[in-house]
């Protein structure tokens, strides 16, 4: 996909196809709307028409094609749904409708029509961001496997027309930065869909060697014999059943850009695959798990946005890799493993997985670089979904200022976060009789923030905010349907909008 911006009327730009938007009309609604008269003039009063014959309701979703008498374009007219619930997410979803709408039906080229957008209350910013990002992630397919695209729009022209004016500057950066990073989404999304067999935590490690050569960034990989110099029991336990696949940590510095700006890490579970080891899954819930390297692959994903952007802070990229499998070199449940932090875990569970080896990442990155924050990204638990769907991450933190800005990020990104409480309960929960910590408890309450009790014993105090993405990393076939144009079936690289978005506000200095 490419993306640029066009001085001209949608209308006239040279496109196989322009885009607007319109929104919901009343029962008894019947006057044409004059933000269309445009549009019904280029196409030559056939809007006007279909209008007339309420085959226009301007609902979310609603997608009308209009091909021009003379057969050299068509007008793709997308429904924004009710005017009072406008929003940026509405034109990110309806530009995603549009170019789905649109695959393989010999579209290559798409004029956006800014104007039918930018609407109160977005600015004609806002909406250069979204429908960039809407076009972006709602063309991607995942080709890997497949012998041919579906045909998916490759060029969007954002069109100024009518909003030309003295803020051009401002629009064409926000739809540089706003390239930038749905081209790290798609990425993710490339990385994130590869099966097990392929994506082992040695294959993660390759990529941010590849990305780190790409973009100048220091990539440091510990293997299996280094983790052990550095007493990385978690990761080293949880990847141990893996004899062809064996763990990794990989760690990727951006140096930052601005002189004293802030330090923050943002650490990735990276289970390639989580068939729950000794304490196996049942069959249908193993089915996805190869999305259970979802966050270590974001990390990636951010690391490579916030090269590319410049973000003022450094940041440090740290991922946690390894296969949970059975086998007999496998951990087991009654296992106490030692941490890089010297505490000791207690595993009753070996599908409480992705805590042991965020464990060890954790206490590397606050112990190894002092950072002013720390943010991790985890398909961690069950309970994440049933509490909040597939669609809203859980937020955990311990800094009220973090979590904030983060909150801030999600509202502006479309990445929905919601904050969980973590409270002495919790903590009290995971506490083991034999050792520092358990990763399981025998009683069903309060999966996500458990968990998160858990994490907070290696973070060293360190401002630190959570992010559980179990439900948000991937759709399926049955979750799809109910699910944004822009989420396609697979991954969705949740997390690197929204804390790419954090990193760019994110003060100059610690
Ligand atoms: N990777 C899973 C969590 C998960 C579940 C991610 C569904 C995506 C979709 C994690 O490792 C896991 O199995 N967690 C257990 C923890 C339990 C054993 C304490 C869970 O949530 O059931
Ligand atoms: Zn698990
Ligand atoms: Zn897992």
């Amino acid at each position: 996909m490419k993306a640029l911006v066009d001085r001209r009327e949608a209308t006239s730009a040279a496109s196989d196809a322009v885009l607007s938007g319109v929104f919901e009309r009343g029962e008894k609604e019947t006057a044409f709307p004059r933000t269309l008269a445009k549009e019904d003039a280029a196409w030559k009063g056939l809007v006007h028409a279909a209008w007339d014959h309420r085959e226009i309701k301007g609902k979310r979703r609603e997608v009308t094609v209009f091909h021009r008498p003379d057969g050299q374009s068509r007008l793709v007219l997308v429904g924004l749904g009710p005017r009072a619930r406008f929003d940026h997410e509405v034109v990110r979803r309806a530009a995603a409708e549009a170019v789905k709408a649109l695959k393989g039906k010999g579209v290559r080229t798409l004029a956006v029509r800014l104007a039918a957008f930018t609407q109160d209350p977005v600015t004609s910013e806002v909406a250069a961001r979204a429908v960039v990002d809407g076009t972006y992630l709602g063309a991607y397919e995942f080709l890997k496997y497949r012998a041919k695209s579906d045909g998916a729009v490759e060029e969007t022209t954002i069109a100024l027309g009518e909003e030309l004016g003295r803020d051009e500057t401002i629009l064409r950066k926000a739809v540089d930065e706003q390239r930038t990073i749905a081209e790290s989404v798609v990425w993710t999304r490339d990385i994130a869909n590869l099966p097990a067999d392929t994506a082992s935590p040695e294959r993660l490690a390759e990529e941010a060697r590849a990305l780190g050569k790409e973009l100048g960034l220091k990539v440091t990989v510990f293997d299996e014999s280094k983790l052990a110099e550095m007493h990385c029991g978690g990761i080293l336990a949880v990847g141990g059943g893996s004899t062809a696949h064996p763990p990794r940590m990989v760690v990727l510095e951006y140096p930052g850009g601005a002189r004293r700006g802030k330090t923050i890490a943002v650490v990735g579970k990276g289970i390639t695959f989580d068939s729950g080891g000794i304490s196996i899954k049942p069959a249908p819930s193993m089915a996805n798990m190869k999305f259970d390297k979802s966050g270590a692959v974001a990390v990636l994903g951010i690391l490579r946005a916030a090269a590319l952007l410049k973000v003022p802070p450094r940041v440090i990229g740290v991922l946690g890799c390894a296969e949970n499998v059975p086998s007999g070199t496998s951990y087991r449940p009654g296992d106490v493993v030692r941490t890089f932090n010297g505490k000791t875990i207690e595993v009753l569970n070996t599908d409480a997985e992705g805590r042991v080896v965020l464990a060890d990442a954790l206490a590397y990155a606050v112990a190894q670089y002092r950072p002013d924050e720390v943010i991790d990204l985890a398909t961690l638990t069950g309970a994440q979904v049933v509490a909040l769907g597939d669609d809203t991450a859980a937020l955990i933190s311990t800094d009220d200022r973090l979590a904030s800005g983060l909150l801030a990020a999600s509202a502006a990104t479309g990445e929905p976060l919601w904050r969980m409480p973590l409270t002495d309960f919790h903590r009290e929960l995971v506490k083991s009789e034999i050792g520092d910590v358990r990763n399981s408890i025998e009683i069903p309450v309060a999966g996500t923030l458990t968990a998160a009790a858990f994490l907070e014993n290696f973070v060293d105090g360190t401002p630190w905010a959570h992010l559980d993405i179990a439900g948000a990393a991937y759709t399926t076939p049955l979750t799809r349907k109910y699910q944004p144009a822009y989420q396609n079936i697979g991954a969705t690289a949740f997390g690197v909008r929204v804390v790419t978005r954090y990193l760019m506000d994110s003060p100059r200095s610690g």
